[in-house]
Parts: C-alpha cells; structure tokens; sequence
C-alpha cells in the first residue's frame, strides 16, 4: 500500500507513521507534502529517504479551489493508496474530502466528538474535565467528524497546562496513529482504545 502523508509543521506524527513502515508491514510512505516551505518535517522526512513536496497555500490565497486543484495534482502523482493528514493545518473542501472518501486519515488532539477544531488542550483544562487524548478517525466533509478508527485517553492533571496536556498527549498519537494505520492497511477498520496508567 502507498502512503502520502499531508503535514504544515515540526511533522513529529509523520516520522513514527513513516518510521512504523517497515518489515511485513504492508504499507510504505511514497510521499511527504507539505503546504509550506518552511515545515520542519520536510527535513526531517528527508533525512528518513522519503520524497517531498511543497504546495504552498499561500498562492492561492482566498483560493482554495485553486489550492486544492494544486495539491491533487502532487497527490495523484504519487497514486495513493493511503492518505495520512498528520498535523496538516488546512482546512480541506467537500470535493477534496469526496476525492479521497474512504483512504484518507487524520489525527486529532481530543477525544472526538468533543473539541473538535482547535485550542483542543486548552478547552479541555477550562471544562476540567478528568481526561483528555487523541483521536484518529476517516476524513470526511465533516470537520472533525468522521467515522472514528482509534484513541487514546491520558488523565488530565490538576496543574496542567495546555502545554504540559499537548505534550502528554501528543505521545500518545505517537503511539495511536501507526497502531491505526497497520490496521487499516491491512483492512481492519474495526475501532482501537488505548488507555495509559
Ligand atoms: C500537534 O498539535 C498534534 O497534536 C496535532 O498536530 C500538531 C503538530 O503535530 N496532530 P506534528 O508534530 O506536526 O505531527
């Protein structure tokens, strides 16, 4: 199976995601897009010999047609099989969401259906609730809001900050997200929970 894997920063999920494809595993990652030159995975993919690109969004500023149309073009020449968002900060279209409908994961930071959208760690200190995580579900026209595949759940801690709850639960994408993708490369879309201690 061919991975493309979208990302817009530092690109921390995608090197577990490529780093897990190897061996019997029956994926491999074909390429690593970005939607800016300045993404920090793009040297790091690099460094793990997989090809990249840049679609910069900018451009096509107030455009997003044009974005997408752009963006499709990179993505189909590397013929996919699986499309992995990881941390790709755009906003994506009901026609680019169709195109893909039924290959395309993302990683969330919270347990959906709650927060979804942004300041997601923030949200979850504010509403003091007693746990938070990361989901990995299909991409759909939703936002958010598609058929759920995997999460993992940390507790929240009194003296947490967004920035302590991020790190805690961004390890645990670094576990979800390749566990997921093994299972729906090799067709198990069946619905994964992890708990830490
Ligand atoms: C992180 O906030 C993560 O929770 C979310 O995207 C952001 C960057 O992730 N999934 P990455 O390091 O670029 O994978």
């Amino acid at each position: 199976k061919r991975v493309v894997i979208l990302i817009s920063g530092g690109g921390s999920n995608m090197v577990r995601l490529v780093e897990s494809m190897t061996g019997d595993h029956p994926a491999r990652p074909v390429l690593v897009i970005a939607n800016s030159a300045g993404a920090g995975g793009l040297a790091r993919a690099a460094d793990l010999g997989v090809p990249t690109a840049v679609v910069d969004h900018r451009p096509h500023k107030g455009d997003r047609p044009a974005f997408e149309a752009e963006l499709i073009r990179v993505i189909d020449a590397a013929a996919p099989d699986i499309l992995c968002l990881a941390g790709f900060m755009r906003v994506l279209t009901e026609g680019f969401t169709a195109r893909y409908a039924g290959r395309m994961l993302n990683i969330h930071p919270s347990l959906l259906p709650k927060y979804r959208g942004l300041d997601t760690h923030a949200r979850a200190i504010a509403a003091a609730d007693t746990e938070a995580g990361c989901t990995v579900h299909e991409v759909t026209a939703e936002l958010d809001g598609g058929p759920i595949l995997g999460q993992a759940r940390v507790p929240l801690r009194a003296d947490d900050t967004p920035a302590t709850l991020a790190a805690r639960v961004l390890e645990q994408e670094h576990r979800l997200y390749p566990m997921v993708l093994r299972r729906f490369a090799e067709g198990d879309r069946s619905r994964l929970d992890l708990t830490t201690a």
